[in-house]
C-alpha cells in the first residue's frame, strides 16, 4: 500500500489513542510530513506509569510482536526510519519479550536495511526509562529520550512538528500500535463498525481492586461498566458494595456506584464528567474510606509532579497537607473550601501538562460525589466507612 492510503485506512478507523487522551490516530499521522526533507521518528509511548494501568504490559508480555508490527506500519505511514520504543524501567519481563521480538524481525528480514525486500531502512531501538510518572507525558518523555530531566515542554510546537531532536515525531501508546495491523488486515471500515460511532473498535481495560478476578479484558466500546466490572470482573467480594470506580485510570474523574450503567465510550464519559483515559478501571468497596483514597493520589501526585510549573508543584503538596489536617481530625468548612480553591487551580489549562489536571480531578471528582463523606471528615471529624461496617 501506498504510505497515504495506509494513514488514511487508519483515519477510515476512527482508532484514538489508547494512552490517555483519545486524540484521533490517522489523523496525528496525516500531521507529519512525510516528503519533508530529514529525519523523523516514531516514538512510541510504552511507560505505562498510571496507577491501575497495566495492558500495555499484558500486550508487550504476550503479543510483542504485533507491537513490533505496528511500529512498522506507522514509521512507512509517516517516513520514519528510526523507532524508539520508551520502555517503563520497572518492566523487566517486557523489555525482554520485546527485545526478543525486535531481534526475530531483524533476524526475519522484517526491519534492518530493506525490510521485506523493500528499500525503506528502519530500525528500532529501546530506551528504558527511569522510574517518574511524568516520562509518560509525550514531551516530557522526549526530553527523558534526548537524555535529559524529563519536564515537560510547552505547546505548540507539537512533537508531529518538532518532536525528538526537533524532528517531526509520531508519539504513540503501545496498544494504539498494537491495534493497528488488524486495522490493515480487516481494513478501517470493517474495524468501524465495532463499538460506537464516535468511539470505533475495541480497548483493553485493566480491572484492579475490589473484583473478584482482576485483569486485563478487551471490551467493545459502549459496553456498560456495570458489564465490565459485574460480568466479567466478577464484582467486589461477597457482601460487599460497589462504592466508587475510576473509569479511565487513577486519573480520570471517580465515578460512583449509581453511574455503573455509563458506558465505556468517551462520549459517553465526558457526558458524566470523566473520562476513558488509560482504561484503568479502579474499584473500591464500601469498605474504603474515599477521602482516605484520594489523600493517598494526592501524595501520589505531589511525589511525582516534575516541579516545573508552579500550579502543579505548589497544588498537589498544598492539597496533600489540607487532606492531612482533615485526617487528624482537626479540619473545618476552611478545609473544604481550600481543597475546592487548589483543585481549581489545578485544572483547565493551568498546569504545563496533564498531571496538575489529573490531581485537580481526584480531588473535584470526589468532593462531588461524595460530598457528606468529605463533611463528616472535616465537619465532624469521624469517618462514614466506620458507619457502614458498625451497621453491617
Ligand atoms: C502525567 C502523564 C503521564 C502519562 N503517561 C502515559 C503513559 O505512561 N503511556 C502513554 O501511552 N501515555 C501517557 N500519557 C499520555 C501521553 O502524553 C500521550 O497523550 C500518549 O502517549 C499519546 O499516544 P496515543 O495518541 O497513542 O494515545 C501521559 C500523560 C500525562 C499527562
Amino acid at each position: 500500500m501506498a504510505p497515504a492510503d495506509i494513514t488514511n485506512e487508519v483515519k477510515t478507523s476512527g482508532l484514538r489513542g489508547r494512552g490517555g487522551a483519545g486524540f484521533a490516530t490517522g489523523i496525528k499521522w496525516s500531521f507529519i510530513k512525510r516528503d519533508a526533507p530529514g529525519p523523523k521518528y516514531v516514538v512510541v509511548n510504552a511507560d505505562e506509569s498510571e496507577p491501575g494501568t497495566a495492558k500495555d504490559r499484558y500486550i508487550l508480555e504476550n503479543s510483542p510482536h504485533m507491537v513490533v508490527e505496528g511500529i512498522l506500519i506507522a514509521a512507512y505511514a509517516v517516513g520514519a526510519n528510526q523507532a524508539w520504543v520508551y520502555i517503563r524501567g520497572e518492566y523487566d519481563e517486557p523489555y525482554r519479550m520485546l527485545t526478543e521480538a525486535i531481534e526475530e524481525a531483524r533476524a526475519k528480514g522484517y526491519i534492518g536495511p530493506k525490510p521485506m525486500g523493500k528499500d525503506y531502512p528502519l530500525d528500532i531501538r529501546l530506551y528504558r526509562g527511569h522510574g517518574a510518572y511524568i516520562c509518560g507525558e509525550e514531551t516530557a518523555l522526549l526530553e527523558s529520550l534526548e537524555g535529559k530531566r524529563a519536564q515537560p515542554r510547552s505547546r505548540p510546537p507539537f512533537p508531529a512538528v518538532k518532536g525528538a531532536w526537533g524532528r517531526p515525531t509520531l508519539l504513540n501508546n503501545v496498544e494504539t500500535l498494537a491495534t493497528v495491523p488488524a486495522i490493515i488486515n480487516m481494513g478501517g471500515a470493517a474495524y468501524a463498525k465495532l463499538g460506537t460511532d464516535k468511539s470505533p473498535g475495541t480497548r483493553l481495560l485493566t480491572v484492579s481492586g475490589n473484583v473478584r478476578k482482576p485483569g486485563v479484558y478487551e471490551v467493545e466500546f459502549g459496553k456498560t461498566f456495570r458489564h465490565v466490572i459485574m460480568d466479567l470482573a466478577g464484582g467486589p467480594p461477597e457482601g460487599r458494595k460497589v462504592k466508587v470506580f475510576w473509569p479511565g485510570g487513577s486519573s480520570a474523574p471517580v465515578l460512583p456506584e449509581s453511574m455503573l450503567d455509563v458506558t465505556t465510550d468517551a462520549e459517553a464519559l465526558a457526558a458524566a464528567r470523566s473520562m476513558a483515559g488509560s482504561g484503568g478501571v479502579i474499584v473500591m468497596d464500601d469498605t474504603h474510606c474515599v477521602v482516605k483514597a484520594a489523600h493517598r493520589l494526592l501524595q501520589f501526585y505531589a511525589y511525582e509532579s516534575c516541579g516545573k510549573c508552579t500550579p502543579c508543584r505548589i497544588g498537589q503538596d498544598w492539597a496533600v497537607r489540607t487532606y492531612e489536617r482533615i485526617l487528624a481530625n482537626e479540619g473545618s468548612q476552611i478545609e473544604l473550601d481550600t481543597l475546592q480553591r487548589v483543585s481549581d487551580g489545578l485544572q483547565n489549562g493551568r498546569c504545563l501538562c496533564g498531571l496538575g489536571d489529573s490531581g485537580g480531578w481526584v480531588i473535584d471528582s470526589t468532593l462531588r460525589h461524595f460530598r457528606e463523606e468529605y463533611e463528616d471528615h472535616a465537619l465532624r471529624h469521624e469517618c462514614n466507612v466506620g458507619k457502614v461496617m458498625a451497621n453491617a
